[in-house]
């Protein structure tokens, strides 16, 4: 994998994931969801406390995660015609660099669409300078410079005191972010954070590789030189019945950010305490866990407990990962978020999606359904 990395042109170095910012109906709401359920902690907001009387932002922090959830205040406003046409998702995937306009001009020079120019944004604690340039379907992607900036996250944001504080649950930074793309339209994007971005491919699936008696998918995985950006690119695949990624493209209206993979260094306390406070996962047959350790051999962790929090585990050349999927978090079947711990592994859990299959199946055998 390290001498794939170095495969990436590198022209755009990019220190991380700043912030990802979601449109969403209700943004209180929604924060309040993220804390109680998913162990985030009140960072800043923005709004009419603030003097921002177009929209409201609440920030939430992990570890190394940073979410925004931005509503309007009022009607006709562009976010409100996002959240109107897609329902709640990903508008921005914000990544932290040290010169914004240097990648700016870059990328468009490269072949990006802009989103808006370099703009530096100063308050008492200094400055930062952010540009913004579009990728698949509405979704963007806006770099941010902070090197000359030492208050709590962005100018324009004030602290965000809250009295109800639920502790965190381990999540520490955003292992990778899915986007689902249009029939054919998956080289294309790899091309673009190929071509603009400097990225290169490090894995790919066909339909042989995902491809079950309900769902089809193609993917490819887009990294950056370092390895800290990893960008899957999915496109639908002909299955007999429709496919996930179709299906999200229908309700989404467009391509978007399918998943957001939030990484723990111990999945089953993370999970433990995902289920207790009320986040639903994708069902998990039970015969799966029948042929677990005949699939990936010897594990550190119990069969029983993973059977029990019905965790996933897959295996590749460099040793395995143990994840899992949320259900859907919002009206329409479209984002969900994936919890995944790392053993050495740095695959995406194809072999899960067979898996899961075969477990389907068998227990369809059992009730003589098949
Ligand atoms: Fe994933």
């Amino acid at each position: 994998m390290e001498k794939l990395y170095k495969e990436a042109g590198d022209f755009m170095p990019i220190n991380g994931t700043d912030y990802v910012e979601l449109y969403v109906g209700n943004a209180k709401q929604a924060a309040h969801f993220y804390k109680t359920a998913m162990g985030f902690q009140s960072l800043a907001k923005s709004g009419l406390e603030t003097g921002n009387k177009e929209y409201e932002s609440y920030v939430l922090a992990q570890n190394k995660i940073r979410l925004i959830l931005t509503s309007p205040l009022k009607s006709g406003t562009e976010i409100g015609r996002h959240i109107d046409k897609h329902g709640d998702g990903v508008k921005v995937i914000a990544l932290w660099v040290d010169d914004a306009t240097y990648a700016y001009h870059e990328a468009v020079k490269r072949g990006a669409k802009s989103y808006f120019e370099p703009r530096t944004e100063k308050d008492g604690k200094g400055e930062v300078v952010r540009s913004g340039i579009h990728t698949y379907g509405e979704t963007v992607h806006i770099f941010v410079e902070r090197k000359n900036y030492h208050g709590l996250f962005l100018p324009g944001y004030e602290k965000w005191e809250s009295d109800f504080n639920p502790d965190q649950i381990g999540l520490q930074f955003i292992d990778h972010m899915v986007g689902n793309v249009g029939d054919k339209r998956m080289d294309y994007w790899v091309n673009f954070y190929k071509d603009v971005m400097g990225f290169a491919q490090i894995l790919s699936f066909d339909d042989k590789d995902i491809s079950t008696e309900y769902t089809a998918l193609m993917s490819k995985v887009m990294s950056n030189g370092n390895g800290r950006i990893k960008f899957p690119i999915n496109e639908p695949a002909k299955g007999k019945k429709k496919s996930q990624v179709e299906e999200y493209l229908d309700f989404y209206e467009g391509e978007g950010v399918q998943h957001i993979a939030l990484a723990t260094n111990n999945i089953i306390e993370t999970v433990t305490a995902l289920r207790q406070r009320g986040v639903s996962f994708l069902e998990v047959p039970d015969s799966y866990y029948d042929v677990l350790k005949e699939r990936v051999g010897e594990i550190d962790e119990e069969i029983e407990v993973l059977r029990k929090l019905r965790i996933l585990v897959d295996r590749d050349d460099e040793g395995y990962l143990l994840q899992l999927f949320s259900k859907p978090v919002q009206a329409r079947p479209t984002m969900f978020f994936e919890i995944i711990q790392r053993k050495g592994a740095t695959s995406f859990g194809k072999g899960n999606f067979k898996a899961l299959f075969e477990a389907i199946e068998r227990e369809q055998e059992l009730r003589g359904t098949l």
